[in-house]
């Protein structure tokens, strides 16, 4: 690209150097080097200048937002594989491109998700917090010390197999539990035969039959708490909850409600309903071993990340070029 075409690119977060050298080389690119997020003063003012804009899942690019945006704007090349932070029908409206940068996060978010399913039946926080906080209390080994419950063996109903949900399903397999999974579409026949998985297109026939559910659908009007109080309470006394995906997908003031009254064994969470904002009650619980939290960290590799930055390289290169963009978002219209 000559410097006279270089599109004027405004990245909102600090990316990894490696990728923020690149884009250096091939765009006008306005880096945020001191990661220090974006006003909404800030964001306005550069979608009236640049051309394209890379957010990331902490920004919100609303309806408001794009109605300030200046002819110029031409892209919204996402570093996220969500795209619940971007209002894509008004974009589309303002006829402004939206990507954004699947697959390479699925590994990882199904890796870290298995890790939240072992981590609360068998107890790995608290346990790892005896040796950190008190290591000279530790006594030795004892046949009824720290035992928690056992995963495999179990039933997990898996809410939403795209590719996250597979990917998670193919793990869970492997650690031998039986794949139950509810998905708007019923996945094609040779990967549920591949996973031996049982399709219930009612929810909550799945929840009640289930030890372990794991959210993996992506947050939308219609997944919005779709782990309702009423779902909730169709879950055994002996179940976990996980979710990756999105908090508002579940209750968060049921789930707590549900954690405390004991009428779900515990719950592994790596989103929130109000992020970064984390509800002090889910904190108690925490200490108290029912939950185990992160702070939204699974899709959090070096690799991955980098693999993103080249995602949202391509994305905006292919569209200068001329070409139609690989990971185009599209409106829903259903
Ligand atoms: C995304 O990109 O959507 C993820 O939530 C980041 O982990």
């Amino acid at each position: 690209m000559t410097n006279r075409k270089r599109p004027k690119v405004y990245i909102t977060r600090k990316l990894p150097d490696a990728v923020e050298t690149r884009m250096r080389e091939l765009f006008e690119a306005e880096l945020n080097v001191d990661d220090k997020p974006r006003t909404r003063e800030e964001l306005i003012a550069a979608v009236k200048t640049a051309d394209v804009l890379v957010p990331t899942v902490t920004d919100r690019i609303d309806a408001a937002l794009i109605a300030e945006a200046g002819p110029q704007m031409k892209l919204i090349a996402s570093f996220s594989n969500g795209t619940d932070h971007i209002d894509i029908d008004a974009a589309a409206k303002k006829g402004i491109t939206v990507t954004n940068t699947p697959n390479v996060l699925t590994e990882d978010t199904a890796d870290m998700t298995m890790a939240l399913i072992l981590a609360v039946p068998r107890r790995l926080v608290q346990g790892a917090r005896v040796l950190m906080d008190k290591p000279g209390e530790w006594e030795g080994w004892s046949p009824t010390w720290m035992l928690g419950r056992r995963i495999w063996g179990k039933r997990i109903g898996i809410i939403g197999m795209g590719r996250i949900g597979t990917a998670v399903a193919r793990r869970a397999k492997a650690f031998g539990l039986s794949i139950h999974y509810h998905n708007r579409k019923r996945v094609n026949p040779a990967t549920e035969d591949e996973l031996e998985a049982t399709y219930w297109d009612s929810l909550d026939q799945m929840l009640a039959r289930v030890d372990i559910v794991s959210v993996n659908c992506p947050s939308t009007p219609a997944t919005f708490h779709l782990l309702s109080a009423r779902r909730l309470a169709l879950l055994q006394p002996t179940s976990y909850v996980v979710n990756t995906a999105r908090g508002d997908i579940i209750d968060e003031d049921a789930l707590i409600q549900a954690l405390r009254a004991g009428k779900i064994a515990g719950a592994g969470l790596d989103v929130f309903e109000n992020e970064p904002a984390v509800n002090p009650k889910l904190v108690k619980l925490a200490n108290e071993g029912k939950v185990v939290l992160l702070p939204h960290t699974g899709s959090a590799t070096i690799e991955g990340r980098i693999d993103m930055g080249d995602k949202v390289i391509i994305n905006i290169r292919t569209y200068f070029d001329g070409h139609r963009p690989p990971n185009r978002v599209l409106p829903n219209r259903g």
